[in-house]
């Protein structure tokens, strides 16, 4: 079986082994392959696969290898990744993705550019990150025996995915510039100094997040549901929805499409603004955001996003800081959880309810993209009145539930 790079945007064509993340004309490249033999049956192949004690088997990733990456089994990077659960809470769907082994959906496309790392014969890996991206890698280059170098924007990372980036091993360079400055410089450093480039702009990382769909419409036995909703920032979740979803229906495993509902934070909403616009521009601000892990002005994957949400007839709607705060302490309520960019799944559901661009009966899923302890600050502001100090006696214990 052949795969291929391909240009978005002009269709031209690359070998699979070439170091690059954009064509000669500037496009998003994409990773294409012929058709797989029996493509349609392949659901049922994947369903056998979860019984197996097999890592790429129970990896929710390589369960589908067919259609992610052809590379001989021994060379996969796997923790094992995926296989996260579906919530059903007050007739939404929920897939949390926060169960991944580092605690966010970057590890679906982290065990797919880092295998590819290998397979090129990186040394070192590199990405710009907020901070899942960045523990993700370090976790994935310290299995693989690779050099970690993450680039943040300084003093806007959450402490605990701070620290879990460095737990596992990566250099930290602390940008001082927001998210969109960090992508710039590791985007020039990754060419001068000969690094492979792991963020979302790699086109294998996508290859990987398209399972986060598969293994959701599987969990439904492939009944489609009426949407599926996605925080967006730097877009790499949106195009990977999109390539997930168009590939389902052209090998037959969905009948109907779903349409893809993708979530900004109003402070950091560009994309929000482009579709507005009718896609007619590209937006490009600086970002404010609570919801630290999407606070990106300009997002690379933007003209996939845009294929995505024209693909599936999808929308993009915008939430304030404190629609997300409340939707997230909702969706912790629930005791399930999940870091404040998340939530602004529940709080997009909210308003396109509202607006009736949603209809009360459609049947949702919304991707929760990282574990509630990712980011600890906002929840303890929130919260301080239930916690409470008290001296080791009966008596006051009595007195503080009173
Ligand atoms: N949710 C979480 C928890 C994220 O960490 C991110 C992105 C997103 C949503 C947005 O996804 O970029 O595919 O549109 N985090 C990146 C990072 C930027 O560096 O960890 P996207």
């Amino acid at each position: 079986m052949s795969e291929w790079l391909s240009c978005i945007t002009c269709n031209r064509r690359y070998d699979i082994s070439e170091i690059r993340y954009t064509c000669e004309c500037g496009g998003l490249l994409s990773v294409d392959r012929d058709p797989i033999e029996g493509q349609a049956g392949l659901p049922v192949l994947f369903e056998q696969r979860r019984s197996s004690r097999k890592a790429i088997d129970r990896s929710g990733v390589w369960r589908f290898r067919e259609a992610v990456l052809s590379v001989p089994e021994e060379q996969i990077v796997t923790h094992p990744e995926g296989s996260t659960r579906l919530y059903e809470r007050e007739g939404l769907l929920f897939k949390h993705e926060g169960e991944n082994p580092t605690g966010s959906f970057k590890d679906r496309g982290m065990t797919v550019a880092m295998t590819q790392a290998v397979r090129l014969g990186a040394r070192a890996v590199a990405c710009a990150s907020t901070g899942n991206t960045s523990a993700s890698l370090a976790a994935y280059a310290a299995q693989a025996g690779l050099r970690a170098v993450v680039f943040v924007p300084a003093g806007k990372v959450s402490a605990g995915k701070l620290a879990q980036t460095l737990a596992y091993g990566a250099t930290c360079l602390q940008i001082r510039g927001d998210f969109d400055a960090a992508m710039r410089l590791v985007l020039e450093a990754s060419k001068h100094l000969g690094i492979y480039l792991v963020n979302s702009i790699n086109p294998f990382r996508i290859e990987g997040q398209k399972t986060i769909v598969w293994e959701l419409l599987a969990d439904l036995e492939w009944n489609a549901p009426d949407w599926i909703v996605v925080p967006a920032g730097n877009l790499g979740n949106t195009s990977a929805f999109g390539k997930a979803l168009r590939e389902a229906r052209d090998w037959g495993w969905i009948r109907t499409t779903p349409r893809l509902a993708s979530i900004q934070a109003s402070g950091a909403n560009p994309f929000y603004r482009s579709f507005r616009d009718s896609f007619t521009g590209r937006h490009r601000i600086t970002a404010e955001t609570i919801a630290s892990a999407i606070r990106i002005g300009d997002p690379v994957s933007y003209d996939r996003a845009v294929a995505a949400i024209r693909y599936t007839g999808g929308v993009v709607e915008e939430v304030t800081d404190a629609e997300i705060m409340s939707a997230k302490r909702e969706i912790d309520a629930m005791g399930i959880g999940c870091e404040p960019a998340s939530a602004t799944t529940l709080a997009g559901v909210r308003k396109l309810r509202a607006s009736g661009v949603m209809r009360k009966e459609d049947r949702v899923v919304s991707v929760l993209t990282g574990h509630l302890l990712k980011d600890t600050d906002a929840i303890m502001k929130s919260h301080a009145g239930r916690s409470i100090e008290i001296e080791p006696t009966i008596e006051a214990v009595e007195k503080a539930l009173a």
